[in-house]
């Protein structure tokens, strides 16, 4: 294999530019060449007049300096086309018209099927799991989940500080549509009270039941972890909760937010309660030390698996030891929820 290529997609995550890297020298040090696709699967379909605009040699000397961006140097998009089959084989049609004989995608679960459908196409492809969420079951961390929670912990570390001047409860919503995993282990690194994840069931009356039981023993302000997904496993009804409370008759009617969340909680706790959105803060800054390490190692996995002639893979992370299973393991499988963690934070609380 001589030339191959290398694209991140889906959302983007501290690392990233840390996998291309490893990607591009551990070719060069292979006598292969990498071809670098800009905007995800959008790169490869190639429908920018200014071929540019689609995608550029990546020699040693162009990834020089990148080692500790975050985003992508590469830029990332989502592409509703690579959907398609049509599109799918247009994007092996134009690889090979360059000379590429084989294919590393960066990104998370959903980039990942593209990869695989490329695979059933007969073109060889290896993935490296690029995503905050750690939401990928097959291995222990995906890039950009230490970075993100190192952040979060950071962020939740400065709520604390007002939340005790205040004695108030924090509600502090991060990332993870369908994993809790940034929530429960930022909780339990910032002893919070709670981490609310969309794997486990909830309800404002137990939350708020434990929140004035830490008033009364003594707790000076709650933190409340919650993960963007745990919308959807709210159990409660606040349309009649909000019904019985007079302060909250206007946001009855109001869609499910954090900051409706935290009325409904001072309402139902009477503490103060105000909620922080920490959003795509997440999403940037420098790569930590391990996220960086990580991505040097899968990086440099991923181009040996090709230059071997391997294809179909998904390079990964346990006990460790680096990794590779057949992408189709990664097929809905989404990571189980962290029990031990989830009840650690609980029992921490106390
Ligand atoms: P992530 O990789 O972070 O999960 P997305 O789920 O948004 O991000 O997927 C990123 C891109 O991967 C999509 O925009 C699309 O181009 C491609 N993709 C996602 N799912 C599929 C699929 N089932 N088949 C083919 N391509 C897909
Ligand atoms: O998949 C990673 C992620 O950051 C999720 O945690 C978040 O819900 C989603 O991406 C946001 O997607 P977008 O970047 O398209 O807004």
């Amino acid at each position: 294999m001589k030339r191959i290529g290398v694209l991140t997609s889906g959302g983007d995550a501290p690392g990233m530019n840390a996998a291309v890297r490893a990607v591009v020298r551990t070719a060069a040090a292979n006598e292969m060449s990498v071809v670098g696709f800009k905007r995800g699967y959008n790169g490869v379909l190639m429908q920018n007049l200014n071929p540019d605009d689609d995608y550029m040699l990546m020699t040693a000397r162009k990834v020089s300096g990148i080692v500790h961006r975050g985003g992508t140097v590469l830029m990332t998009a989502r592409c509703k086309e690579f959907f398609q089959p049509k599109y799918q084989q247009l994007a092996i049609d134009n690889m090979r018209s360059l000379g590429i004989e084989g294919l590393v995608v960066i990104g998370g679960d959903g980039s990942f099927a593209g990869a695989r459908d490329l695979h059933d196409l007969g073109f060889p492809v290896i993935g490296i799991p690029g995503t905050i969420d750690n939401d990928l079951a097959y291995t222990e961390y995906t890039l950009g989940f230490d970075t993100a929670l190192n952040t979060a912990c950071d962020c939740v570390n400065r709520i604390r500080e007002s939340s005790d001047s205040h004695e108030r409860t924090s509600l502090v919503t991060v990332m993870g549509r369908d994993c809790g995993d940034i929530a429960i282990h930022t909780a339990l690194a910032c002893g919070a009270e709670f981490a609310l994840v969309p794997e486990v069931p909830w309800s404002v009356e137990e939350v708020s039941a434990r929140i004035k039981w830490g008033i009364v023993n003594g707790k000076r302000s709650t933190i409340v972890i919650f993960a963007e997904g745990a919308f959807a496993s709210l159990t409660s009804d606040l349309h009649e909760i909000c019904g019985r409370y007079e302060q909250l008759a206007d946001i009855r009617d109001d869609k499910l937010t954090s900051s409706k969340l935290a009325n409904v909680l001072e309402a139902l706790t009477g503490q103060e309660t105000r909620a922080t959105v920490l959003g795509y803060i997440q999403r940037g800054g420098t790569p930590s030390a391990s996220d960086r390490v990580l991505a040097a190692r899968l990086g440099n996995r991923a181009v040996e698996l090709l230059r071997d002639g391997r294809s179909g893979l998904v390079v990964g992370i346990r006990e460790s030891r680096i990794i590779e299973v057949p992408i189709e393991e990664t097929k809905g499988q989404k990571r189980p929820l962290n029990a031990e963690l989830k009840q650690l934070v609980a029992t921490l609380s106390t």
